[in-house]
């Protein structure tokens, strides 16, 4: 049976090509992302998803009255895919209880620290600003409170004493697209 995918992106997208990358080059079978639905128009996310011929979603968020709302459409949505795995990927939206509740165990998500530590935004910043020598990036279950659901894969790596923000961010990049394909992976197989 092949596991229907849906990546949820708010930005660039680099997390979303390698999960392409790696179901195109067969390092995750029977899996296929069905859409990528983002909640900024003109994010680079959903080019990248039209370039690979998967279809590409904007819900505007603030065409609904409330979250509550706004998030109904988003299950309508995914459930015209069939969609069984959620992936976040740089979305960049808390999401409420009842849509957790109705993927349960069914959400990932990637973030750049080693939960957890330096939860929310800019945690590279908060990495360098507490001055931690190692760093690296999490994925793990989505549960109802803010990066803290149960963690499938941690990989580190050092932080200089000249990084910035920016060669930060792309150290520990260069490991989140190790580790979402292969936590995907192990979901896809029934491994989790
Ligand atoms: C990634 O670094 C991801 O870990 C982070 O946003 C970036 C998205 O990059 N996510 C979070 O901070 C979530 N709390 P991308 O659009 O190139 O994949």
């Amino acid at each position: 049976m092949v596991v229907n995918i849906a990546v949820l992106a708010s930005g660039r997208g680099t997390n979303l090509q390698s999960i392409i990358d790696n179901i195109e080059n067969g390092y995750i079978h029977d899996a296929c992302i069905k859409v990528v639905i983002s909640d900024v128009k003109d994010a680079y996310a959903l080019e990248r998803a039209k370039k690979h011929d998967i279809d590409a979603v904007f819900i505007d968020p603030f065409k609904f009255s409330n979250k509550s709302e706004y998030e109904k459409e988003l299950i309508r949505e995914l459930q015209d895919y069939y969609i069984d795995l959620v992936l976040l990927a740089g979305f960049m939206r808390i999401l409420g209880s009842d849509f957790v509740k109705f993927y349960e165990h069914r959400i990932l998500n990637i973030h750049p620290s080693l939960l957890p530590a330096f939860k929310g935004l800019r945690a590279q910043k908060q990495a360098l600003d507490y001055g931690v020598k190692v760093s690296g990036c999490t994925v793990h279950f989505v549960t109802q409170d803010m990066d803290s659901g149960p963690i499938i894969l941690q990989e580190c790596v050092p932080v200089l004493d000249d990084d910035t923000e920016e060669s930060l961010e792309n150290r520990i990049l260069q490991k989140e697209h190790v580790i979402y394909p292969k936590a995907v992976k192990l979901w896809v197989e029934g491994k989790l």
